[in-house]
């Protein structure tokens, strides 16, 4: 059966935050993508809550404004707008929720999706009033996004109140990153192809490099950015899970809990930052050039005359404590206003242990695994081949290259469409687990309270760099460089 016909059963989707940002950018195109490929049942509905008073007609128009410019057709499109519904209603307040109960209760037997598409202090406030309107139903889902707390007793705090009225089972934590269909193909190239488990440890790899780059700045985020940064921000969430899919024992089946317990395995194994080897930078971007534009620096853009030690970047070496990976440093990179938008995993294998050939062959380099995970998604094996041609050996480095777009025809689903849909289906796989969030948490807390109470400035960096120095000094301090640079 082609993923496109996994039934899914007719639903409410009650997105709180429906007028914001993620609801018309992200969610509502999604589900408008899934309704276009059939994959959202007659009977279901959308109800947008916000404090905003406005009725359905205007909800659509500003949906329309917003999207409908991206339409397939108007037939679908039509009947997109057909499904959703505004209901006004203040998620900290208590008056409203009733007009909601009615609503949902027009069509009894429907699955719910709450999705909190809200700041996280209003996580538990709108919990709790759903379940004493008693919308908590046994069949209902809520959905929340990151960040889940800025530590982790705030985390902790948060998952409790949650789980005061929603079972672990019910509740689905977002990592976007999980939803992307070259992350799920880590998953794939690791247990669907024998080839590569044999050679996936410490006696093959020599080290991993996870680099999530951005060109853009605060992008009118300042408020929640400068309370967050880049670890918080991403380290703690998308770059972890990356590392978790990277590193993780064979699940025996791609079932939820198979899956999440080798997740938290690898979270539980991660040496404490800043022991032994272990090393960390941050940076902070000042004014430069991305996209070819002058750009201010990170001061300027959250507003003159602020000071701020926010980091804008963070580079990490990181080891995981088990037989499978002892001594491969893992090294993640993550920053705003970099030289590139570009995700990508680097596998870096050793070298062969003997050279047989000569030394007028060339210098032989460890083969290199790259997945590119955005953009331009794809795969490439850097082997070792002979230069064509006569006159002795010479050994040369030669890519072998899969790119989805070219192995792969039409448009490649975005994540939030695969994850709104599993939240419907009742499939938690791709979903954050309590006990992981907590212990990526558990992981970054010292460091975070080190920086906090010890006053360390981030270094600078020049917007359309690839970060501060210090950054490639790490790598290089250990005889390897970062990809972009070989
Ligand atoms: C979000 C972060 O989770 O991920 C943003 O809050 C970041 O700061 C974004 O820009 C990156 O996501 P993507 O899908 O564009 O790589």
């Amino acid at each position: 059966m082609s993923p496109k016909t996994i039934p899914v059963e007719p639903f409410d989707c009650v997105i709180f935050g429906g007028t914001g940002d993620l609801s018309l950018r992200k969610l509502l195109p999604a589900l408008y993508h899934r309704d276009v490929d059939g994959q959202v049942p007659e009977r279901s509905r959308i109800f947008s809550i916000s404090r905003k008073a406005m009725d359905a007609g205007s909800y659509r128009r500003l949906v329309d404004e917003r999207f409908g410019k991206h339409k397939a057709d108007q037939e679908s499109w039509d009947r997109f707008l057909g499904r959703l519904d505004h209901i006004a209603l203040d998620a900290a307040g208590s008056t409203g929720w009733s007009g909601l109960k009615e609503r949902l209760d027009e069509i009894p037997g429907q699955v719910r999706v709450f999705y909190l598409a809200t700041a996280p202090s209003l996580y538990g406030p709108v919990c709790a009033r759903l379940g004493e309107a008693g919308l908590a139903t046994p069949d209902a889902r809520v959905v929340v996004e990151k960040p889940i707390g800025h530590d982790l007793a705030s985390a902790r705090r948060i998952n409790d109140e949650i789980g005061r009225v929603f079972a672990e089972h019910q509740t689905y934590r977002i990592d976007h990153y999980l939803g992307k269909e070259t992350v799920q193909n880590l998953v794939a190239l690791r247990f669907a192809n024998s080839l590569f488990e044999p050679l996936w440890s410490a006696t093959w790899i020599d080290h991993v490099q996870i680099t999530v780059a951005e060109t853009v700045g605060l992008e009118g985020r300042a408020d929640y950015y400068d309370t967050a940064g880049a670890l918080r921000d991403m380290v703690q969430n998308h770059l972890l899970q990356l590392l978790c899919l990277v590193a993780l024992e064979p699940p025996r089946t791609f079932d939820a809990d198979a899956v999440r317990d080798e997740k938290i395995k690898v979270l539980r194994a991660l040496a404490p930052i800043g022991e032994g080897e272990q090393a960390i930078i941050r940076g902070q971007y000042r004014r430069g050039a991305a996209d070819g534009k002058a750009v201010p620096g990170y001061l300027e853009e959250l507003s003159e005359g602020r000071t701020s030690r926010t980091e804008t970047f963070v580079a990490l070496k990181v080891s995981i404590g088990n037989w499978r990976w002892a001594g491969v440093p893992f090294y993640l990179r993550t920053g705003k206003r970099l030289a590139e938008r570009t995700s990508e995993i680097v596998i870096q294998f050793r070298q062969v242990p003997h050279s047989i050939f000569p030394r007028s062959a060339g210098t032989l380099e460890g083969n290199r695994l790259v997945i590119r995970l955005q953009p331009d998604e794809g795969i490439t094996l850097h082997l070792m081949t002979k230069e064509p041609g006569p006159g002795g050996l010479r050994l040369k480095p030669a890519p072998l290259d899969l790119s989805f777009a070219e192995a792969f025809t039409g448009r490649v689903p975005e994540a939030y469409e695969r994850l709104l849909l599993d939240v419907v289906r009742g499939n938690p796989t791709l979903f954050m687990r309590r006990d992981e969030v907590e212990a990526a948490w558990t992981w970054l807390d010292a460091t975070l309270r080190t920086w906090e109470e010890g006053g360390e400035t981030p270094k600078p960096y020049m917007a359309g760099s690839w970060g501060p120095t210090a950054a490639t000094a790490m790598i290089e301090r250990d005889g390897r460089t970062w990809y972009e640079d070989t």
